[in-house]
């Protein structure tokens, strides 16, 4: 395959780039920084600017698949402006590509574009959420930018593009993201959960969730699939999880949901929302999950 990837410089992009290419395949990919650009045999870098909607089209040349994962990061406070960041890098992005493929899209046949579960609304009872779920939505703005995004991303099969949405769990791993925020506090002893920690929890190794991407690829694939491993897992559970894995027990009460309100505003509707999301559809596609407990992949990210 040859494979266009956006946000490949993050943290998922580096690990799809990586497995990728070690299994033989091309990767083009988009950034929006000059620096990030190399020129590799098998591994080429080309300039977007989504604020200013250029685009290298020839980014495109030869490409089968693309995968769409670039967005301005969401773990920040939600500012008016950082909320307009958030849903224009995702939006505009996503009609940059379509902008480009309209001109040039002889060789592209298959796109997955990324979203999250926080599309899914608060659930603390532990249904387990299929793709088949939404509508409705949850009430919020995480759940308001995946909609948009998913809508966008809709535009692709009306250019006779097979089509794929893969919504991204908490993603572990150890180079960043949620499981280092989680993993510091834990590190001094001071690890807790939040709220009453019974919110659920569903989460994905990084070498699962660019498994399922691969997958999905390979076998081209269309429509929705959740990625989350098989076992999600209550809030205060993870956090001791984590602190058992570190031999750093977590003892201390749960930081209370308006004291986390108060210190990350609207954003702690990330962290106190409660998911159980479901992985029958992607189980059931033939993928096989490299790390189904969470116990092996702290495991695996953590010692
Ligand atoms: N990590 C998670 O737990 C998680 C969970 C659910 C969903 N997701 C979604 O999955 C995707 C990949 O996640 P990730 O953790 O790998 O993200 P990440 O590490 O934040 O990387 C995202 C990439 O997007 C590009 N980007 C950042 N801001 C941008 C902007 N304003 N406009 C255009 N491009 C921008 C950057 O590439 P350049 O600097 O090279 O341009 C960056 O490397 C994201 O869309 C994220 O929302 C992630």
């Amino acid at each position: 395959m040859k494979v266009l990837i956006t946000g490949a410089t993050g943290l998922v992009g580096q690990e799809l780039t990586a497995l990728l290419l070690s299994n033989g395949h091309e990767v083009n990919y988009l950034t929006g920084r000059k620096e990030a650009i190399k020129t590799e045999p098998n591994h080429k870098g080309y300039l977007w600017d989504v604020k200013k909607m250029t685009i290298d089209a020839s980014c495109l040349q030869g490409v089968d698949t693309i995968v769409h994962l670039a967005g301005e990061t969401v773990f920040q406070r939600w500012t008016d402006e950082a909320k307009k960041k958030i849903m224009d890098s995702r939006v505009n992005s996503t009609q940059l590509l379509l902008n480009a493929l309209h001109d040039n899209k002889d060789s592209v046949k298959h796109v997955i574009t990324a979203s999250a579960i926080g599309i899914y609304p608060d659930d603390k009872n532990g249904h387990a959420m299929t793709e088949n779920e939404v509508p409705p939505v949850a009430k919020n703005f995480l759940a308001d930018v995946c909609l948009a995004w998913e809508s966008m991303g809709m535009q692709f099969q009306e250019l006779g593009l097979q089509h794929a949405i893969v919504r991204i769990g908490i993603v572990l791993s150890d180079k960043g993201g949620a499981l280092e925020q989680m993993a510091k506090p834990v590190k001094m002893y001071a690890g807790a959960g939040f709220g009453d920690g019974k919110m659920w929890q569903s989460w994905i190794a990084v070498d699962d969730l660019v498994g399922i991407i691969k997958h999905i690829a390979m076998e081209k694939r269309t429509g929705v699939f959740n990625a989350v491993a098989p076992n999600p897992i209550r809030n205060r559970a993870m956090m001791e999880a984590i602190g058992k894995t570190m031999g750093k027990p977590v003892f201390l009460p749960n930081v209370p949901e308006f004291v986390m309100k108060l210190m990350l505003g609207e954003m702690a509707a990330i962290v106190l929302a409660s998911q159980h999301v479901s992985s029958d559809t992607i189980e059931a596609s033939g993928y096989e999950f490299k790390f189904p407990k969470l116990e092996q992949a702290l495991q695996e990210y953590l010692v």
